[in-house]
């Protein structure tokens, strides 16, 4: 898909009218390659007094390949004035030792003398512990709009992120500071991610943590599915991509392109999910990832909806994934399984012409946090993304001045790749994102719209 003018913007013409009259400037978002490092540079890591997590971040952060830098004098009352790296690729604050408003200002001696510097593409990520709504959080409370402001003032690609840790959850960090501190995070910016209790095994790969697993992905055979598939076949999961029949040319190439399996099935026929169970328990004896992916928009302001606009678009999007959910949940989706919807920030901001699709990925919102304590039970998780302005076939249909300010509307004046989204996924199909539980992670740039 083409953005032409984030092409223009590295012409020299592009430059110099950028530069004068102040227009949005697209970085080129560094991507996941697996020949390069994970950060555009080394990590500075700092700690409030009496932080919990320091200590495992500089072991994760070791065991991930990122090199530490260490400036005498981080997270101490001096506030680690002597700064060493010239242009860090990530800093990261231990914050769970404040535990009151004034000691808030531990974030400023942190950040501010280094925030300027931060690498393009660099990464902030701040950690928290969960807030319970007592007094004794109400500072814990405030890292958030800490986070999401630094993420508005960052530029060339850098993001920030904030990860609330509930007490005990300490060794449920891992694979999402991997995600964060890596370039397979590029278009997720100003997210509050919740890291709980739950069962983490450590992958014996990095590489292929999903190594022996067996993954459904729905609407695989394009778009966003098609590089879910991609994603998680690259993490050594055996895909099985599903479409309608009309799809079934595009299904089965990328099928084979992922060393997958096809299956052509409508997900709202009354007889798909029992389809589904016998195909997993005949095929794989079950299933351990499922991806709702498959989604339609079918766009009428309400006044003049049609009844079938509605009710499609509410079939495939919500109700469908449902009744694949209970029927997987009786025994075909593995203990430690995963569940994984695709909502949008459509379902959290609503848009014109969208009450259909609005209330269905508002709907995927509400099933994760339905379904999520049922998972726990089983070992499992359910989560969600919302994706914003995603470049596929869907959004270069949009008319274009509708197109060019979902592009340029978020942190990054540019849209996100389907790879994105697929990463994001496949954050939470790793086993060792046990903990990673009842979140919707926004991959979107830091959109404008919604929170
Ligand atoms: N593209 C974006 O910017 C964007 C933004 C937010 C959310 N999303 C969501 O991401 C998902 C993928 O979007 P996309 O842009 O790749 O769309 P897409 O139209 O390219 O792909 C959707 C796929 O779902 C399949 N599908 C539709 N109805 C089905 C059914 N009844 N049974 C089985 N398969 C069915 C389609 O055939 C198609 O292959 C959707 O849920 C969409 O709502 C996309």
């Amino acid at each position: 898909m083409t953005d032409r003018y984030q092409r223009f913007t590295r012409s020299g013409p592009g430059k110099f009218l950028v530069a004068r009259l102040g227009l949005p400037n697209p970085e080129p978002l560094r991507r996941h390659d697996p020949g390069q490092p994970p950060l555009p540079g080394s990590a500075v890591v700092g700690a409030a007094k009496g932080g919990r997590l320091e200590e495992s971040v500089r072991t994760i952060l070791g065991r991930s390949g990122i090199e530490i830098d260490d400036p005498v004098g981080v997270g101490s009352p001096a506030g680690g004035r002597n700064v060493t790296v010239e242009r860090p690729g990530a800093l990261v604050f231990d914050a769970t030792g404040i535990d009151t408003v004034d000691r808030l200002r531990e974030l400023y001696d942190f950040f501010h003398p280094r925030i300027r510097g931060i690498a393009a593409c660099g990464r902030v990520v701040v950690l928290g512990t969960t807030p319970d709504g007592s007094k004794d959080t109400i500072a814990q409370r405030a890292l958030e709009g800490f986070t999401r402001s630094v993420g508005k003032e960052l530029k060339r690609g850098a993001t920030a992120q904030l990860v609330y840790v509930a007490p005990g959850a300490e060794d449920g960090i891992e694979s999402t500071l991997r995600f964060l501190l890596s370039a397979k995070s590029a278009y997720v910016d100003a997210q509050v991610i919740r890291i709980g209790p739950g069962e983490v095994t450590r992958p014996a790969n990095w590489l292929t943590p999903l190594d022996g697993k067996v993954a459904l992905v729905t609407g695989g055979s394009r778009g966003i599915g098609a590089s879910i598939a991609d994603v998680l076949a690259r993490d050594g999961a055996h895909v099985v991509v599903l479409d309608i029949p009309a799809q079934g040319g595009d299904l089965s190439e990328v099928a084979n392109r992922v060393r997958g399996s096809s299956l052509q099935l409508d997900i709202t026929a009354p007889e798909a999910p029992a389809k589904l169970v016998e195909y997993f328990t005949a095929r794989h004896g079950g299933v351990d990832i499922v991806v709702h992916n498959a989604g339609i928009t079918r766009d009428k302001t309400l006044a003049k909806m049609t009844e079938a606009q509605w009710d499609s678009v509410l079939s495939v999007n919500l109700a469908s994934a449902l009744r694949i959910n209970d029927a997987l949940l009786d025994g075909t989706l593995r203990p430690g399984g995963r569940i994984i919807g695709v909502s949008s920030i459509g379902g959290i901001a609503g848009n014109v012409g969208q009450t259909n699709y609005g209330a269905s990925k508002a709907g995927v919102i509400g099933m994760v946090n339905a379904y999520a304590p049922l998972l726990a039970e089983q070992g499992g998780t359910i989560n969600a993304v919302a994706p914003g302005f995603i470049e596929t076939k869907m959004t270069a249909a949009m008319p274009l001045v509708i197109r060019e300010a979902g592009r340029r509307m978020n942190s990054m004046s540019q849209g996100g790749l389907p790879v994105d989204v697929a990463e994001t996924i496949a954050w939470y199909a790793n086993p060792a994102s046990g903990s990673v539980n009842g979140n919707v992670v926004r991959v979107c740039g830091q959109s404008l719209l919604g929170a």
